[in-house]
């Protein structure tokens, strides 16, 4: 079992996953996707996951947002057991799941529902947040004026709306081209700096991964288990040029490669 200690251990905890495993039961066969896996992620801190295709990234990230249980082990976030979903964990898609009938700004509303906000309090936020993710003058629109960046923002945006103190993003930018990737890695370094949540990302791209996180958790594949975790002690920005900055990025790349054996076998019934 590997545990991933905090940095900084006089750190609040945000995030414990505390030896969890996870098998489906697929048309009679049983697929292993994580197996004793423990991470601790401090409050405040941008951790990453990486790992081969169907280690199990997805199905840890539903499990910290409630929509999927343990077989084994606990997932807790500020101290309470994960069993339902709550707005004080947020989380994001690769695609943006908008509403189409609904504008931006409706979208973003969406997630102050129960906020017990005043009207104008509300529209002040939505507008808040329109504006902190770059989508001013855009509040009207419908998500199919947008481009796939812009749609992006306005689900970073509305995912924002209830404060939550947790963000999930589960390959948040993968569909994105590279040059709006790389822009809106910046845009989510600097929302991260300004909300001062906690997010966990899971990533494909390890220069991503790089440039945006304090750790990086490196997972073997299926039955996904944590092989590594690598501290990234530079200071952001980042620039990826940087020799450090290269040197950690080729340690992961090495990390994944050795990772990449077959995965186990799935057990047919
Ligand atoms: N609801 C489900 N029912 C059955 N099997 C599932 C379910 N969710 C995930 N799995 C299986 O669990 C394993 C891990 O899936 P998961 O989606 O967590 O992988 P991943 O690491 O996110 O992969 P990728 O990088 O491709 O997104 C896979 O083998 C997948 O088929
Ligand atoms: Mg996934």
């Amino acid at each position: 079992m590997s545990l991933a200690a905090l940095s900084h251990p006089e750190q609040a905890v945000a995030i414990e996953v505390r030896g969890v495993s996870r098998t489906f039961t697929t048309a009679g066969a049983d697929v292993p996707a994580l197996r004793d896996v423990s991470l601790t992620v401090a409050e405040g801190e941008f951790v990453s996951l990486i790992g081969p295709s169907g280690c199990g990234k997805s199905t840890l990230l539903r499990m910290l947002a409630g929509l999927d249980q343990p077989d084994r082990g606990t997932v807790s976030v500020e101290g309470d057991k994960v069993a339902a979903p709550s707005l004080s964990r947020g989380i994001l898609f690769q695609d943006h799941r908008l509403l189409p009938w609904l504008t931006v700004e409706q979208n973003v509303d969406l997630g102050l529902h129960k906020s017990g906000l005043t009207t104008q309090q509300r529209q002040q936020r939505v507008s808040d947040l329109i504006a902190l993710v770059g989508l001013a003058g855009f509040e009207r629109a419908f998500p199919y004026q947008l481009s796939g960046g812009m749609s992006q923002r306005a689900a970073i945006a509305r995912s924002l709306a209830p404060q939550p103190r947790v963000l999930l993003l589960d390959e948040p930018l993968g569909a994105l081209d590279s040059l709006t990737r790389s822009k809106l890695q910046t845009e989510l370094l600097r929302i991260w700096k300004h909300e001062r949540i906690t997010m966990l990302m899971v990533t494909h791209d390890v220069e991503e991964a790089v440039f945006l996180s304090d750790r990086v958790v490196v997972m073997e594949p299926r039955p996904g288990r944590i092989a590594d975790i690598v501290d990234i002690p530079l200071p952001k920005p980042r620039h990826r040029g940087d020799p450090a900055f290269v040197d950690i990025k080729l340690r992961l790349l090495t990390s994944l490669e050795v990772e990449t054996d077959p995965p186990a076998n799935i057990v047919e019934h």
